[in-house]
């Protein structure tokens, strides 16, 4: 089963399961984007341990849009940030794409991260002097293949910026600029798209947009997502909600 297809049926699936592949008959071949086995992160903090992630395990499937909620710091940031390899696991494994994070060097994790992964923050964090095509199209040069016309009309179209590439971020809404971060993130069609409360400095109305078109990115482009967000609305049409709390999935449901 493709992307697409997986994508279609997860996207109707409504009932309450705590491993996706009881979802989808043939699910049961898919390779997971992501699973994390016994996911622990002690953060040393003095003569302190702090516990960020006690035993997380979980799994992504291809063309997944899993929502995370839970309260100020019960672990949501460690756990993507593991993920992506931005960090690395104290115990436990974490396979990104079948690569296995935990054996992996700095150099090797940070390698992979640019080829497979996307990242968007609260903070926009884009370059100032470059104008929105030049923010998105850098990472194409840096971290990608080279520059993909076709590309960047597709994922810029879908993101609402076509009439704004000449803009430079201070002359850009919040909104904007965060669709921009976006474009960013995916311009390198990453295997999997990291977003960590990207609403957060977002007012009601920019917050939906681009809520909505993560949710299109999704169903259009197939692009496996995990989202952090305290939105419930965003919660709602994600595939799946997992719920955490002191550094642990507490509950895996699909929303309604
Ligand atoms: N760099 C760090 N050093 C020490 N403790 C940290 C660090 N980052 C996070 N923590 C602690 O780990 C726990 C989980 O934090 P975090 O993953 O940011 O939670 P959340 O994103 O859910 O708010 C918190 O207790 C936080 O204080
Ligand atoms: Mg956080």
């Amino acid at each position: 089963m493709n992307r697409e297809a997986w994508s279609a049926v997860a996207e109707t699936a409504k009932i309450a399961v705590e491993d996706p592949r009881s979802l989808v008959p043939g699910a049961p071949d898919l390779e997971p984007i992501v699973k994390t086995e016994d996911l622990w992160k002690v953060y040393r903090s003095g003569a302190l341990d702090v516990p960020a992630l006690r035993g997380v395990a979980m799994e992504v499937l291809p063309g997944e849009f899993v929502a995370i909620m839970g309260p100020s710091g019960c672990g949501k940031s460690t756990l993507l940030h593991v993920i992506g390899g931005l960090a690395q696991a104290t115990r436990g494994r974490v396979l990104l794409d079948g690569n296995d994070l935990s054996e992996m060097t700095d150099a090797g994790r940070t390698k992979l991260r640019r080829h497979k992964v996307g990242f968007v923050f609260q903070r926009f964090n884009l370059l100032p002097t470059l104008d929105a095509r030049g923010n998105i199209a850098i990472a194409q040069h840096i971290h990608g293949d080279g520059f993909d016309p076709h590309r960047f009309d597709v994922v810029t179209h879908m993101l609402g910026l076509a009439g704004r590439l000449r803009h430079r971020p201070a002359e850009l809404s919040g909104g904007e600029q965060q669709r921009v971060a976006i474009a960013r993130a995916i311009i390198n069609e990453p295997k999997i798209l990291l977003a960590d409360e990207p609403t957060g400095n977002l007012d009601t109305k920019n917050s939906e947009s681009v809520l909505h078109m993560l949710r299109q990115l999704n169903q259009q482009l197939g692009q496996t997502t995990i989202l952090i967000t305290h939105n419930p609305e965003a919660a709602a049409f994600a595939h799946r909600v997992l719920h955490m709390r002191d550094g642990q999935i507490v509950d895996s449901i699909p929303a309604d």
